[in-house]
């Protein structure tokens, strides 16, 4: 892979991104709420230790995506590097309130200490890479992220009796993971531009069926060691989670189509203008006065 980074031409490779995308950087920070619980999502055990496992991985994950596209900051066209230098900051506050956020859940009594090393060993790992292998892996998560993104503020009602201050920044990080969605898949665009297509695109795609796996084994097997520190183990665990998972609301279910779509040769993470999401997010949480505050 090292023949395909080419440091040349500058010139702006074809983007789908509409020309009125605005990644904006909302400086927000959020506390923990008065009447807080362990199981803050619904209440519901299951939920909770699936968006805890997510939690845990974010501050070093963000911090890899982070370093991975701006590797490639000084190639690129002078709007994607702005591009990059927007990305850079939203994940920077996603990972310094998710640091936060898993704060809170060592306080509620879990040990996640062990789930962070694991995670910063993995991505150790990863970072013995080839640059644009690395890059290709944050292709990979920014796309799941973005569609569990979509599909978090689509159906806010999943989260209808979870503590409002939780909400409020889950939302937020939905919010700016669909603003940013296309930002790593068009740094890779542009730094594969000199490869055929097709290896473009079958690079692309192995990083990205490897990485789902690991993806969804991991979160798995995090999930169930942070159930087991309720008390819920075995058989039982099993089936809740992945009922929760493939059943009933079915949070990986409502996303298959869309993760599907990755592997369509000539897909792009704009075939999908979702901002009407982000708008109403905005108006339901509040943000609209806050993110030009912080500006
Ligand atoms: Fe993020
Ligand atoms: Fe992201």
């Amino acid at each position: 892979m090292n023949s395909v980074h080419t440091q040349g031409s500058k010139a702006m490779t074809t983007t789908h991104a509409p020309d009125d995308l605005v990644i904006h950087p909302r400086n927000l920070r959020f506390e923990a709420d008065e009447a807080h619980q362990r199981w803050w999502l619904n209440g519901d055990a299951v939920a909770t230790a699936w968006h805890n496992a997510l939690s845990i991985t974010f501050p070093a994950g963000e911090t890899f995506f982070i370093e991975s596209v701006r590797r490639f900051q000084r190639d690129v066209p002078d709007e994607l590097a702005k591009q990059i230098k927007d990305f850079a900051k939203q994940e920077a506050f996603h990972t310094r309130e998710h640091n936060e956020f898993n704060a809170r859940v060592e306080a509620d009594g879990y040990e996640i200490a062990s789930e962070v090393s694991r995670v910063e060993e993995r991505l150790a790992e990863a970072r013995k890479q080839h640059p644009v292998a690395q890059l290709a892996m944050t292709v990979a998560l920014e796309h799941f992220t973005a569609i569990f993104a979509h599909s978090a503020l689509k159906n806010p009602d999943l989260m209808e009796k979870t503590e409002a201050e939780s909400q409020r920044m889950w939302a937020w990080h939905a919010i700016e993971e669909i603003e940013h969605k296309s930002v790593a898949f068009d740094t890779y665009a542009h730094v594969m531009r000199d490869a055929p297509a097709r290896k473009r695109w079958s690079i692309r795609c192995l990083v990205f069926l490897n990485v789902s796996r690991n993806f969804i084994t991991s979160r798995w097997i995090e999930t169930r060691r942070l159930l087991a520190q309720d008390g819920i183990t075995g058989w039982s665990a099993r089936w809740k989670l992945l009922g929760y998972l493939l059943g009933k609301p079915g949070i990986v279910r409502r996303i298959i189509l869309p993760w599907l779509a990755f592997l369509r040769p000539g897909f792009h993470p704009w075939d999908v203008d979702d901002r009407e999401l982000i708008g109403e997010a905005q108006a339901r949480y509040g943000f609209q006065d806050e993110a030009v505050a912080a500006e």
